[in-house]
């Protein structure tokens, strides 16, 4: 694997962002020289064995979820958290023993729903991620939560999240690659990857066709995904440079940092990647949000402790300090279209978790405000619920939960 080196890396207090570098070879050879940075193979199955990829699901297409788990390397054991209902669970079951059949992947299921986890967390700082029925909420974020407990248990030094509704396998891969030379080239106690996507895949047409033909929507767009190509009609894909919350979220995140520092800054490409990955140290010592603004609150947040917050004096929790490598894939990022409402939804969660935090100001809040009005029909910011890992043990809950669970399943065994 070789990536380019940054050309930038911006300081915001005791946080370091750089540039988006790119994926120059997914193979590597030493014998070509060339320039970048260079992970041999043998370095790279040492941080892979080390990190853990984690599968948030919900529901998804199962086709789409059994070619997620195939494209991850074999090095890494796979945590999926699901959140489906459980007839698909235990087809996602079904699927992951095959996978593990026929491949040896270390791969645990966990359930998020699972009622063990509420006799576990009542009594820990956790408890707030249980809702009125005593289960974990649902949410993207709370489901990551609990795979940061697992990896931790784990014993993983890194861990790699990759989403479950992925038309492209080989993204899957190069993600995990991504992260494992991140890593490498980071070498650093509190570390981030995040991927940048080349393209996001925009279908059209794609409903009316399978209606003509009968063959299923799934089949179809991945089709469609594969070739690229105008089937008749308008019926073919579009790759767009950045999806819209993402393009929306990153404007204002920006924004907010340029007016805390003074000099404008357009550094941040990925406030609401799902593709991103972590030291288990960073993870464990920051704060996690809920739902769908997890991810722009990992940044909200470490900007808020180490930026924001050590100006007025408050130390940075993370002394060494935090750094942060934007990667931009070779593949594009193709996965299933949800919806209008489900977009203006995820938006009023990424902004809310800028909003509600210490990088919000007049400006920033008048710049949401505007942003909400003409993409999310006028909606509320919505205030994150926030967790913290702080004094929670997470390798005595996941030994609690898993002496009590009845839906864990666990294929396969550490390497
Ligand atoms: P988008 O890609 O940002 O539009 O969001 P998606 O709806 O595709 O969700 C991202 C990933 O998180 C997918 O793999 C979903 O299946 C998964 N996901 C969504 N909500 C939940 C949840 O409540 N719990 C868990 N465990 N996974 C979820
Ligand atoms: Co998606």
């Amino acid at each position: 694997m070789r990536i380019s080196r940054p050309l930038v890396i911006e300081h915001f207090g005791d946080i370091s962002i750089t540039s988006p570098v790119k994926t120059l070879s997914m193979a590597s050879s030493v014998k070509t020289g060339g320039e970048g940075y260079r992970v041999s193979m043998d370095e790279l199955i040492g941080i892979a064995e080390k990190t853990v990829i984690v599968v948030p699901v919900k529901d998804e297409d199962l086709f789409l979820f059994r070619n997620t788990l195939y494209a991850i390397p074999e090095w890494s054991p796979v945590i999926v958290v699901s959140a489906s209902p459980h007839n698909i669970f235990e087809k996602e079951v079904e699927v992951a023993k095959l996978v593990n059949e026929q491949t040896g992947k270390h791969i645990i299921l966990v359930h998020q729903r699972d009622p063990a986890w509420s006799t576990v967390l009542t009594n820990t700082r956790l408890s707030s991620m249980l809702d009125g029925n005593g289960l974990v909420r649902y949410g993207k974020g709370e489901g990551m939560l609990l795979s940061i407990l697992f990896s931790k248990w784990l014993g993983a030094e890194y861990i790699g999240f990759v989403d479950s509704d992925n038309y492209i396998p080989g993204s899957i891969h190069e993600y995990a690659m991504i992260y494992y030379t991140g890593f490498s080239y980071l070498n650093h106690k509190y570390s981030m990857v995040r991927i940048v996507w080349s393209h996001k895949g925009k279908l059209t047409g794609a409903y009316e066709y399978g209606e003509e033909t009968g063959i299923s929507d799934a089949f179809i767009k991945y089709f469609i995904s594969l070739f690229g190509k105008t089937i008749s009609g308008d019926k073919r894909v579009v790759l767009r440079r950045k999806g819209r919350v993402s393009q929306i979220v990153e404007e204002v995140l920006n924004y907010a940092l340029s007016v805390a520092r003074g000099i404008g800054t357009d550094i941040v490409k990925t406030p609401n990647s799902g593709e991103h990955a972590l030291s288990t140290e960073l993870a464990l010592n920051m704060e996690w949000a809920g739902g769908f603004s997890v991810e722009t609150y990992e940044l909200a947040f470490l900007l808020s402790e180490c930026f924001i917050g050590s100006r007025d004096g408050s130390p940075c929790g993370f002394k060494e300090g935090v750094k942060i490598l934007q990667v931009e894939s070779l593949n594009p990022h193709i996965h299933s279209e949800k919806g209008d409402e489900h977009l203006a939804g995820m938006l009023a969660e990424s902004l809310g978790a800028i909003y509600y935090s210490k990088l919000n100001n007049q400006l920033v809040s008048k710049r949401i405000r505007e942003a909400l009005k003409m993409y999310a029909d006028n909606a509320e910011p919505i205030k994150p619920r926030t967790y913290s890992l702080k004094g929670v043990n997470p390798v005595k809950i996941i030994e609690e939960y898993i002496a009590q669970s009845k839906l864990l399943h666990q294929f396969g065994s550490r390497a």
